[in-house]
Order: structure tokens, then sequence, then C-alpha cells
């Protein structure tokens, strides 16, 4: 009597842990990766930008940075990062706040590119010829823009 207790504690135990590790797990992170973020212009054309970006008067180490996203960046992320439909997401955009996104993101970004997670854009590639202190200063440029766009 007692061990058929047991077995069956046994057993509830095991389904218990087999539908969270197997199955409750693997189902959250798929809603995190099945769900990405829609966003869309308001013309709907392609390249179109996705938000209205508030452009702040830009500290010299921005403008730099500024100068860099444009030769860099810009054909896909668009002007101030403002994104563009069907190609690539704003910079200024609650996701890339510098909690969610910290400076590291966008080195690495650069560096090995980005797999499409957030969004359905895409995958984003590796970008040759920047260096680390170019992407510093992007990243100087994109905060600013953040910031007059109360993400920080
Ligand atoms: C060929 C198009 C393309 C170019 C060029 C490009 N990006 Fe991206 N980038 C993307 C796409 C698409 C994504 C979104 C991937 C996703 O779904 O999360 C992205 C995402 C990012 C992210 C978010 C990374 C993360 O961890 O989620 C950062 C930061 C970023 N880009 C920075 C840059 C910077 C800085 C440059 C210029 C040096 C640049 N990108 C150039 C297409 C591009």
């Amino acid at each position: 009597m007692k061990f058929k207790f047991l077995v069956l504690i046994f057993f509830v135990g095991l389904a218990g842990f087999l539908s969270l590790h197997h199955g409750l797990l693997p189902y959250r992170m798929d809603m995190a990766e099945q769900d990405p973020h829609s966003i869309q212009s308001t013309s709907g054309q392609a390249g179109a930008p996705l938000v209205d970006v508030i452009v702040p008067e830009l500290s010299a180490a921005a403008q730099v940075g500024k100068k860099q996203f444009e030769v860099s960046c810009v054909a896909c992320h668009g002007a101030n990062a403002a994104g563009q439909e069907g190609v690539a997401p704003p910079l200024v955009h609650i996701i890339y706040e510098p909690n969610h996104h910290g400076d590291q993101s966008f080195y690495q970004a650069v560096r090995h590119g980005v797999r499409a997670h957030h969004w359905r854009f895409g995958n984003m590639p590796a970008i040759e010829g920047v260096s680390q202190s170019q992407v510093a200063d992007i990243i100087i440029y994109v905060r600013e823009l953040q910031r007059a766009n109360s993400i920080f």
C-alpha cells in the first residue's frame, strides 16, 4: 500500500516535471520568439520611416556619430534611425532603451550581425569597417535621439 502510494507520487512528480521542463518552458520561449513586434509606417510604403523622430540639437560627439551612422547604418535603419518599412527597425524605439539594449548590444550587432528576433525584417549582417570607437560615436548619437524622444 505504502509502496503503491510512493510510486504514484513519483509519477505525478515526474509528469509535473516533464510538463514544466519540456512543455511549459519551450512553450514560453516559443512565445517570445514567435511573437515579433510588428510596426508600420503611416503610408505603408516600402522604405517609409516607421516612427516620427524628434531631432534634438546634437552634441559635437553625437554629430560625429551621426556622420558615421549615415555611412554605415542609414541604408537600413533610415534617417534619424526612424527605421524603414520592410527594411529595418527604428533604433529610436522603446525596445532599444539602454536597459533593454545596452551599449554592448550595439558593438555586438555591428561586429557579429543580429539574428532576427524582435521583428520580421530578417537578419542584420555584420557591418565591415566600423571601428569600436566609431560604434561608440554612433551609440552617443542614437542615445541622444532616444532621450529626445523620451526613451531612456
Ligand atoms: C542591411 C541592413 C542593416 C544595416 C546596414 C544595419 N542594420 Fe542594424 N539591424 C538590422 C535589422 C533587420 C535589425 C533587426 C533584427 C531583429 O529582428 O531583431 C537590426 C538590429 C539592430 C540592433 C539591435 C540589436 C539587438 O541586440 O537586438 C542594433 C543595436 C543595430 N541594428 C545597430 C546597427 C548599427 C549601429 C548599424 C550601423 C553600423 C546597423 N545596425 C546597420 C538591419 C541592419
